[in-house]
């Protein structure tokens, strides 16, 4: 890669005081937003799924060929893989096109590995892998994202069945009745225990995290097929966090990296005791980048991922947003726990999409921005989260390429 890291003055301003609000709105949505409720009824049209029914082509393609090595590749044919105006679970923050963006080409780049091609989305097969199973996605908001854009790639394929959604908080739960199929989304910051993880009772500039505490969540995780682990920007506010390791009134600040990989050591061994590996899976999302500072791509500018229309060229690129040094720590934990743990590497392909980012075309504190705050892009773009459809629809494909490929020796021997 060859990418310097960061320096600690860079990581110091990563997110300025005025983006740290940008953080809560999800937590707000969990409890505000109406509920979705689609129930329908269409003529029964399902496919019959033999028992060999991932191919074994496509199984192999994760174990064959890095695929997050690759290159974004217009593809205005295929791309994007559901419309926007189709998906009624997508939330107001990720609506850009609805909430006013102009352009639209973000929504048509493919990624394409170097030495592969990635298999064809394919809801159907998902939704019988995940056949009286449930998969939970825990992480912020990004995490939050992630989980909006799987319900989109798979709603629109279940006809004859029905599908709902339904809140548990901190649980938003996809159900897709016919398959018994749960798709999960669990708030949870920073994997750990923290003040975040409460909607009524948090503060977001006190940030106190209890790295050794994790039962308070993990209950909720025992016994599930498929967990997707996510956590980053919350703790990328100050270089230094408060946080508790033992008693809960010995605070002190902490290194931010060296607290995140308490955090995670904390989490790993909570994994190891709980996690069985022989019909579980668990995965781990490495930091979803943002574009908060023009410069780094094209110097002497001085702006944002604001206007931005085309990813950025070229083998390589990586911006001051993702530590080095964290997702160091993460595959250190990951290489040194008893269990496989996939870890995926999202970063680089994502940093490519400086195109790909909210700015203005979304909403504060649960409102859309006003006419003011969107000629404000300077202050008011969000560089952190994404439009969709877009690049998180990307982060899981390459999972379903995963899941192809660790469902597929289960099921051409069980079944
Ligand atoms: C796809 O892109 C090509 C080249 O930019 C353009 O000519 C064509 O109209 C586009 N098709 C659609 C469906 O947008
Ligand atoms: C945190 O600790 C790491 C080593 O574990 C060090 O490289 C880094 O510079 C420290 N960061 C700060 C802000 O002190
Ligand atoms: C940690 O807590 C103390 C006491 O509330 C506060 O003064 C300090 O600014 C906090 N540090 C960080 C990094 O938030
Ligand atoms: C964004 O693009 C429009 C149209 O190209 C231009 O008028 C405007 O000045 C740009 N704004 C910023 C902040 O770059
Ligand atoms: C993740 O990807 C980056 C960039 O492609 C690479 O430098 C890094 O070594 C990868 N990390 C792991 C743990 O594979
Ligand atoms: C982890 O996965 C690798 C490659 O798939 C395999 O060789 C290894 O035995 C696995 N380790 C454990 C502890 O299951």
């Amino acid at each position: 890669m060859g990418s310097p890291s960061p320096s600690r003055s860079q990581v110091l301003s990563l997110f300025p005081f005025a983006l740290a609000s940008i953080l809560t709105i999800g937590i707000v949505k969990l409890y505000l937003e109406n509920s979705h409720s689609v129930r329908i009824r269409l003529h029964p049209a399902r496919r019959s799924y033999p028992a060999g029914f991932i191919s074994p082509s496509e199984a192999s393609v994760v174990s064959q060929c890095n695929v997050f090595d690759g290159r974004w590749v217009f593809d205005n044919a295929t791309r994007p893989l559901y419309r926007e105006q189709s998906c009624p679970y997508l939330t107001k923050q990720v609506t850009c096109r609805k909430n006013g963006r102009p352009d639209s080409l973000y929504q048509n780049w493919r990624w394409k590995p170097n030495d592969c091609e990635l298999p064809k989305f394919d809801a159907i097969t998902l939704l019988e892998i995940l056949r009286d199973k449930t998969m939970m996605l825990i992480g912020d908001s990004i995490q939050r994202t992630q989980w909006e854009s799987l319900v989109c790639l798979i709603q629109s394929s279940i006809i004859g069945g029905r599908k709902s959604l339904y809140r548990d908080p901190p649980m938003k739960i996809f159900y897709a009745e016919e398959f018994n199929a749960k798709i999960v989304f669990y708030w949870n910051p920073f994997i750990v225990e923290s003040n975040s993880d409460h909607a009524l009772k948090h503060t977001v500039y006190k940030r106190l995290v209890n790295l050794d505490s994790v039962e308070k969540h993990s209950k909720h995780w025992k016994g599930v097929d498929v967990l997707v682990f996510e956590s980053y920007v919350w703790w990328m506010y100050k270089p230094v966090i408060n946080a508790t390791n033992g008693p809960s009134h010995q605070i002190q600040e902490y290194n931010v990296t060296n607290a995140y990989r308490m955090a995670m050591k904390t989490w790993a061994n909570w994994i190891e005791s709980n996690v069985d590996p022989r019909t579980q899976r668990v995965f781990f999302m490495s930091p979803s980048p943002t574009h908060l500072w023009s410069w780094e791509w094209r110097p002497g500018s001085d702006e944002n991922c604001f206007n931005e229309t085309h990813p950025i060229e070229g083998r390589s690129y990586w911006g001051t947003g993702s530590s080095i040094e964290i997702m160091g720590a993460v595959a250190d934990v990951l290489r040194e726990m008893k269990i496989n743990v996939t870890y995926m590497n999202i970063t680089q392909l994502s940093e490519f999409r400086k195109d790909g980012h909210t700015t203005v075309y979304t909403e504060r504190r649960g409102k859309l921005l006003t006419k003011e705050q969107k000629a404000d892009p300077k202050n008011y773009g969000d560089c952190i989260h994404w439009c969709l459809p877009g690049v998180p629809d990307t982060w899981n494909e390459i999972l379903y390429a995963y899941l192809l490929h660790e469902f597929y020796h289960l099921f051409n021997t069980t079944r």
